[in-house]
């Protein structure tokens, strides 16, 4: 395990989304997948329950965009109450967010990131083929006003696509308490068709941002951080490429069909279905695949993902 404390578990809760970003997923959609190959959340709370026991204390529900599953506050209730988890967070593109967030907070919810990679209207529906930014940035708002702490914002860089707005994010963290996180671009699914002509490395923006002052960062984070003088936020950079965490990864994978991926970028899954009767055959279980989590992955060498799934399916 190569020292690891293994203490956070993400939940992709579907591979379906309300938004298409160019980078995720394709235009005309995905071939979804059948209700019945989709984990059910009684199912969810078990494996919940068995990492737990393992000294999981963090859970991360993502998608596709998991604000579009169905009674996803009732699910975070339940998963508040287990007995040692004591965090709970999602990932959204923020669309569904305003209308959401005070029902959430009340069910438990912890933090939130939003996904934001251009702050102007038009750019915005462009980069998410058809989203409307104003419900993002008032989700934003609502969050921070409920004190939903951190609200964090994940940006996906592309070069000749929204580099032109990085001052125009980090300047976000002057007055707001928001964490900007700019995320490098991964090869991997649609990903693809932009990493060669449009990949940015962290240490590239780094050298253009003078301003920014370092931070130490949190062991077992995968970001390192900045902040500008006098803000009131901080600033993120998140390198899977050029910069690898994998060292401090302390993270599993659980799929929305109900594999476990340990690292995001292997094509290793674990499937927990045939476990899921038996609490002592899925910690079992669970320990095994914790126990085996990969050292790192290899994406710079292989210049792609090796993983058969898609973002989308992943969740981040
Ligand atoms: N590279 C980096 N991040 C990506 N995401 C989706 N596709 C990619 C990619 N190719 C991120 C989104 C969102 C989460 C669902 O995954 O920005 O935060
Ligand atoms: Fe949906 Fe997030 Fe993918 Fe955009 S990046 S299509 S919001 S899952």
């Amino acid at each position: 395990m190569n020292g690891r404390k293994i203490n956070y578990i993400r939940v992709s809760l579907t591979d379906r989304c309300n938004l298409r970003c160019i980078y995720c997923m394709p235009e005309e959609g995905i071939s979804k997948k059948e209700h019945h190959e989709i984990i059910r959340h009684e199912d969810i709370l078990k494996i919940l329950k068995a990492s737990a026991f393992l000294g999981i204390d963090k859970v991360r529900f993502t998608g596709g965009e998991p604000l579009i599953v169905k009674n996803i506050d009732r699910l975070i209730h339940e998963a508040s109450r287990i007995n040692g988890i004591e965090d709970i967070a999602i990932t959204t593109n923020g669309i569904l967010l305003n209308s959401m967030a005070g029902e959430l907070k009340k069910a438990g919810l912890k933090r939130v990131n939003i996904s934001l990679d251009s702050l102007k209207e038009d750019k915005f529906r462009k980069i998410t083929r058809g989203g409307n930014i104003q419900d993002v940035l008032q989700a934003i708002e609502k969050c921070i006003n409920l004190g939903i702490k951190p609200v964090k914002i994940n940006s996906v860089l592309i070069k000749g696509i929204n580099d032109d707005e990085i001052s125009d994010l980090i300047r976000l963290t002057k007055e707001l308490p928001v964490h900007v996180r700019f995320i490098e671009l991964m090869p991997i699914g649609e990903g693809m068709n932009y990493y060669e002509t449009g990949f940015i490395s962290s240490d590239q923006v780094l050298s253009e941002q003078k301003e920014l002052v370092p931070l130490n960062s949190n062991e077992g984070s995968t970001a390192s951080l900045f902040k500008l003088p006098n803000s009131k936020g901080t600033v993120g950079f998140i390198s899977p490429l050029s910069c690898k965490f994998c060292r401090n990864c302390n993270r599993i994978r659980l799929t929305s069909t109900g594999t476990i991926k340990p690292c995001l970028h292997s094509d290793t899954e674990y499937d927990l279905k045939k476990y899921l009767e038996s609490e002592i055959g899925l910690i079992s279980e669970l320990k095994e695949i914790i126990y085996n989590k990969p050292a790192e992955h290899n994406l710079e060498n292989d210049g792609k993902s090796s993983s058969k799934r898609e973002m989308f399916e992943i969740g981040g």
